[in-house]
């Protein structure tokens, strides 16, 4: 609209104006028209400048499925090479669990599991009935953000200040002078010397508390309950990947594979007895084999799709260097792997303006829960992206067109495909060790339980890709 013609329209009288209208409208529709078209041709312009961003993202994170099968064969190369206690990327740590559940078991048992973004306790009353829980009690706790620097012994103690108010309610109904029968389900990297022994190798994921390593989480957690007045037979030591393996296997024995995608990951499974070359062993003649905790988090390979913001975030993670998997899969790292990827997207493609907001430059503010509901907004206008974008970073509704909404869902979708086809190149690699891949004939049937926040709370995780043939 010229300036003209906006200074004469208030001069025009009413009978001028009801002579016009029709005159009017079509200019007024000519003028929005032209503006929408211009607005419409900016945006694809812009779209089309984010897009070839984009597509160099898709073309490095999105190996090829040929790509990823080498990938997995070299996975199994990490897995034997760790067996016979060769230098590998996968610590294939004995577990010491050599009989598992077989649904039989009965009884009170507590447990403790400490080593993601919560704590746990738990109380199990194991039924009479074969398989079956009677009952449950469960207390969830998140971790203070100070307990992830602190002395391991003020972690222990928190710990152990929940546990004993936990099992003092539990025992409320059913009062009893025993000691309490405690498993500890320790998700860090151990050497196990026993069912209820070890040395932690190292912390991961974002613990770093000076007089961990080294030391035997069990006599830490039995020295702080007893601190905290309750002493207990802390019975068994298990990594969470053992836990899950084990406790899928009360419930179906045919579970030969136990994942964990949570704030980090892991993976275990049966090995037989003749494989493991390494650390002294029980004799094990009397079972199927052993337990193995494979730490696969610390799979690196130089064909692993690894981007230059991958490189960014690991050097700002209190690992550097280590767990390369982990930080490419695992729901600690995927929402900041995607908040990098956006910056990126901002600074040479222009998205948003071309303006970084200045809360996006906040280490770890994309938490994988929000990348996971961006990812899987089904709405229309994509409304779910741009609320996230306003509450995270103060990008209004209106700065976003339609189309940088689907832009900044691309790169979740993105990241959660290359988790998703890493995790599937992982588990296949450890179908082909057990030979269970089909490889030589059809397999038996073959179960795998799943845990982890990522497992259970982003379920568009495990329905990425169906078409993609690993084995
Ligand atoms: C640890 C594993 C653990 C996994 C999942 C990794 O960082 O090294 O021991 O099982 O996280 O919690």
């Amino acid at each position: 609209m010229s300036s003209d013609s906006r200074l004469r329209l208030p001069y025009l009288s009413d009978r001028d104006l009801r002579g016009s209208w029709p005159w009017l409208a079509g200019g007024l529709a000519a003028v929005a028209a032209t503006g929408a078209f211009a607005y419409l041709a900016r945006a694809i312009v812009k779209k089309r400048r984010v897009d070839r961003v984009l597509k160099e993202f898709h073309d490095t994170l999105i190996v090829p499925t040929p790509k990823l099968k080498e990938l997995c064969g070299e996975m199994l190369n990490e897995v034997q090479a760790g067996l016979r206690g060769d230098k590998s990327s996968l610590l294939m740590l004995p577990s010491m669990v050599d009989i598992l559940p077989d649904g039989n078991e009965k009884g009170d048992v507590y447990a403790v599991d400490i080593g993601g973004t919560n704590f746990r306790v738990l109380h199990l009353r194991l039924s009479d009935e074969r398989g079956q829980v009677a009952h449950t009690d469960l207390r969830d706790f998140t971790i203070p953000e100070e307990m992830y620097s602190c002395h391991i012994n003020e972690l222990f103690d928190l710990l152990a200040v929940r546990t004993v108010e936990f099992i003092r309610d539990v025992r409320r109904d059913s009062p009893s002078l025993e000691k309490p029968l405690v498993g500890f389900c320790f998700s860090f990297p151990v050497e196990q010397t026993g069912l209820a022994s070890g040395n932690l190798i190292k912390l991961t994921k974002k613990f770093e508390n000076a007089g961990a390593v080294g030391a035997d989480p069990v006599l830490q957690l039995a020295e702080a309950l007893e601190r905290k007045g309750m002493p207990a037979h802390v019975s068994v030591l298990l990594n969470d990947a053992v836990g899950t393996f084990a406790g899928g296997r009360y419930m179906d024995e045919d579970i030969m594979l136990g994942i964990i995608l949570g704030t980090g990951t892991n993976a275990c499974y049966l090995e037989k007895r003749s494989n493991i070359r390494k650390g002294r062993l029980p004799d094990l003649s009397h079972s199927e084999g052993m337990l193995i905790n494979t730490e696969w988090a610390g799979f690196v390979s130089s064909n692993l799709p690894l981007l230059e913001e991958d490189r960014t975030l690991d050097w700002h993670s209190v690992n550097v260097g280590e767990a390369v998997y982990e930080k490419m899969v695992s729901g600690l790292y995927m929402g900041e792997v995607a908040r990098h990827i956006l910056i990126t997207l901002i600074e040479r493609g222009r998205l948003l303006g071309g303006k970084v907001p200045d809360a996006m430059r906040e280490p770890w503010s994309l938490e994988t829960r929000f990348m996971a509901g961006m990812h899987t907004d089904n709405t229309l206008l994509l409304s779910e992206v741009s609320a996230a974008m306003y509450c995270l970073y103060g990008v209004g509704p209106w700065e976003m067109t339609y189309f940088e909404r689907r832009q900044v869902q691309e790169v979740c979708r993105l990241v959660c495909l290359r988790s998703a086809r890493l995790i599937a190149m992982g588990i296949a690699a450890l179908l082909k060790q057990m030979g269970r891949d089909g490889s030589e004939g059809p397999a038996p049937r073959t179960a795998i339980v799943m845990d982890g926040g990522v497992a259970t709370h982003y379920p568009a995780h495990k329905d990425m890709d169906p078409e993609s043939r690993l084995l």
